[in-house]
């Protein structure tokens, strides 16, 4: 059997990990609010609407934050037509994503979504069709003590308290042509200074996200980082990434060594905020917030016909995604210096891993791997070695069979250890070494298969989840895990 080793020191740090790695991302997309969050017509609804079946699922998860309206969507919308008595708020045409879109779910009733799930709300401000005074306006609703226009019309909408949000988007992939009032990197950058200028003005303990570029592959990716930050570096706190991977050529070797693409990118940007750090001569730090990110290949239908909650992107999840998102997750880790925010994309239906019907929900096997690193990845991130077989990949070169994040928590003594065997056909025999001694082992959990494009379906819900595994002993300071072909592995431990 092929074998591998992986050493840790709890001493051996990267960063403390950010809480809000591990969060979602809600937009007025197909069934992503409606039939998702929020669903009157549904036995598993309470009486505000909301699905309380996805709510607890989400709660199981445990998301830091949820970043909402959008998105594409954002970028049409005038955040006035969602709040106020439900009867009076138009019915709109929404060109984002071709849908009629009823505004019976607006900021409010997404404030008293994130209160029941126990998450930060994050919103976001148009930039498209938006002006900097709607965004300030929005601030105000939100934010500010009662006594002025906005802050009193909240009020009135049956909110005297203030909703102190404290995570604002300035706007959503401003750098595409698709976004409705798409900008070039300098118009946006100087509209998203005054914009932020203005918002922090209002409440000057907010923190607001610059919209980095769409993607790596935009023709102004990554002079648009760098020109909208040299506008706005001074008034915002984040940059934001986006990235959807996928198989589309089926190239399931390439596609499980996705990790290479994810830290390449994060790396790149991390030399723009650097550059521009110090091309500004500033004291002011900003850092990343990958505020989308998923597996989007297979479900492409993104046009409504103009029906109310379309079924559009809703991804099938199997056994490969999964191990990429199980990638991404300890990406996040690996980049906790410079990752101060995450957001999948999307939280329910719109290429999420929870798919609902009216009666019911089926979780999809990336549920698991984020459960279970959200649930346990705490205090600092760990720099790991790790020593692994080296498989041939068309496009990354060579890697390592393993993928490794580890985390480990000095005031509790917690610890994890994640780890991806990218392998489709050996087991690895490999030992954790603990240099600094070694912990008790508290639980391992695993999800591996032997196809993978293996999926759970409504019939068969529990195809691929996390199962725990025998605990091996721990001795010299080393344990051995035989991790199978094709699997995530979770190993959590506590102080010895
Ligand atoms: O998440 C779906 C869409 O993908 C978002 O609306 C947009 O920001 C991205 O292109």
């Amino acid at each position: 059997m092929p074998t591998a080793q992986i050493l840790l020191d709890s001493s051996r740090t990267i960063a403390p990990i950010s809480p809000l790695l591990f969060s979602g991302f809600a937009e007025h997309m197909g069934r992503c609010v409606y039939e998702g969050m929020y669903d009157p017509a549904s036995p598993l609804a309470d009486e505000r609407g909301f699905r309380m079946d996805v709510i607890q699922a989400m709660r199981d998860q445990g998301y830091a934050a949820v970043r909402y309206p959008g998105g594409n969507f954002l970028s049409g919308y005038n955040w006035l037509d969602g709040v106020g008595p439900k009867a009076e708020r138009p019915r709109r045409r929404e060109l984002a994503w071709q849908s009629t879109e009823t505004n019976e779910f607006g900021t409010n009733e997404f404030i008293e979504w994130c209160r029941e799930v126990g998450t930060a709300p994050m919103l976001a401000v148009n930039m498209g069709t938006g002006t900097i005074q709607a965004a300030a306006d929005l601030v105000e609703y939100c934010n500010s003590p009662t006594g002025t226009y906005y802050a009193d019309l909240r009020a009135k909408h049956g909110y005297p308290e203030p909703h102190n949000v404290k995570y604002w988007c300035v706007g959503n992939e401003m750098d595409g042509p698709w976004q409705i009032g798409h900008l070039d990197a300098h118009a946006y950058g100087a509209k998203a200074l005054e914009a932020a200028k203005m918002m922090k003005w209002i409440d000057p303990t907010i923190e607001t996200v610059l919209c980095g570029s769409s993607n790596d592959m935009m023709p102004t990716y990554p002079e648009w980082d760098r020109i909208a930050l040299e506008h706005a570096w001074e008034k915002v706190d984040y940059l934001s990434i986006h990235y959807y991977a996928g198989n589309r050529d089926n190239d399931t070797t390439s596609f499980l060594a996705s990790a290479v693409a994810f830290e390449k990118y994060v790396d790149t940007l991390e030399g723009v905020l650097r550059y521009v750090k110090a091309l500004k001569r500033s004291e002011h730090d900003v850092y990343l917030s990958w505020d989308e990110w998923q597996v989007w290949y297979k479900g492409d239908a993104v046009e409504g016909d103009w029906a109310e909650r379309p079924h559009l992107a809703e991804e099938i999840y199997n056994l490969e995604d999964a191990l990429v998102v199980a990638q991404w997750l300890n990406v996040f880790l690996r980049k906790s210096n410079v990752l101060k925010i995450a957001c999948v994309a999307q939280i329910v239906n719109i290429i999420s891993w929870i798919h609902t019907r009216t009666d019911g929900m089926l979780l999809q096997s990336s549920y698991y791997p984020f459960k279970l690193v959200s649930n346990n990845a705490r205090g600092n991130a760990l720099d790991v070695l790790v020593n692994a077989p080296k498989i041939a990949t068309k496009r990354y070169g060579d890697v390592s069979a393993l993928d490794v994040s580890a985390s480990h928590d000095p005031e509790t003594g917690a610890g994890a250890v994640f780890i991806v065997n990218r392998s489709q056909t050996d087991t690895l025999e490999t030992d954790l070494i603990w240099q600094d001694g070694a912990p008790a082992l508290r639980e391992v959990w695993q999800m591996a298969g032997t196809d993978p494009k293996e999926f759970n379906t409504w019939e068969e819900p529990n195809r691929l989840t996390a199962q725990q595994v025998d605990v091996p002993a721990v001795a010299d300071g080393k344990a051995t895990f035989a991790l199978p072909p094709m699997s995530f592995t979770a190993i959590l431990t506590v102080a010895a």
